[in-house]
């Protein structure tokens, strides 16, 4: 052969690598690795791989709780959070989402099944009173629905206790909850909840939240942080865009 005549060091190292397969086949493992590790290892030291936007901030007590109650009912086995830029799911929900909306959502709820819509712009597009009906009895609002009846969260108190341990957990993960966020949580949980006198200090903790009795009834319940959950979503970046009008939603 050429190359032998050529280089007879070369081909003796080729040969005795290409004689024996498990040296050869660790080989063929140490150069990809090497590939691998130089794709991979920039994205460790970079500070944050997810452009920030404008107006994202972390769920507030009473939306982090609202959400394990979301995660624990499997809401999301229904339903994506996740707008994908094209043409047919921007004009039905909105516009796409952009990663920083999940920044700190832990896990993400993005998904691909789909047996009811889209969640991801949800937020403000119905009232309190029909997000408590509908999840009471889905059947009532929608008479053609098939999502199960969640009436239940109703008269479950929520378990406010258990907010200061949820968000250590995240704070755990990343999420950049201050020494004062953490302090004031089950404060914050009752105020936005309208279970306390004046919401004003929650408010300025946590821009563009909404407070008030979300399901009406006394006492602060697991369908209050449900649904103060689902009214946030989609609603803290502002897009230039409006809602279809609600006699084209469906
Ligand atoms: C078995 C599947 C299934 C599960 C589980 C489910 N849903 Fe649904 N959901 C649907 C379907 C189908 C629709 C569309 C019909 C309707 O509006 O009821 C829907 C509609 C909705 C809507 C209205 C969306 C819109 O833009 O009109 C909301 C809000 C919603 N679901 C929230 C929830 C929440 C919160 C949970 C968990 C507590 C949940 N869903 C669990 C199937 C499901």
């Amino acid at each position: 052969m050429a190359t032998d005549e050529k280089s007879p060091r070369f081909a003796r190292l080729h040969g005795r690598f290409e004689r024996r397969a498990v040296r050869f086949a660790l080989a063929i493992l140490v150069v990809l690795s090497v590939g691998g590790i130089v794709e991979v290892a920039p994205l460790f030291a970079l500070e944050n791989t997810v452009e920030k936007v404008e107006g994202i901030r972390p769920y507030t007590p009473l939306e982090l709780a609202g959400r394990a109650v979301y995660i624990r009912e499997g809401c999301y086995v229904c339903h994506s959070q996740q707008i994908r830029p094209f043409r047919d799911e921007v004009e039905r929900y909105g516009p796409y989402s952009l990663a920083a909306e999940s920044m700190y959502d832990h896990p993400f709820q993005w998904g691909s099944k789909r047996t009811g819509p889209d969640l991801a712009r949800v937020g403000n597009k119905y009232s309190d009173d029909w997000h408590v009906r509908h999840l009471i009895n889905p059947r009532e609002v929608v008479p053609a629905s098939i999502m199960p009846s969640y009436a239940f969260l109703a008269t479950t108190p929520l378990r406010v206790e258990r907010i200061d341990r949820l968000m250590r957990a995240h704070l755990r993960v990343g999420v950049p909850y201050s020494e004062e966020q953490l302090a004031n949580a089950r404060a914050d949980l009752l105020a936005q909840a309208g279970a306390a006198d004046d919401a004003t200090e929650m408010l300025g903790r946590y821009p563009k939240s909404q407070a008030r009795n979300f399901d009406g009834q006394p006492g602060v319940t697991e369908m209050d942080a449900l649904v103060a959950y689902l009214q946030m979503l989609g609603t803290l970046v502002e897009f230039d865009w409006r809602r279809p009008r609600p006699d084209m939603i469906r």
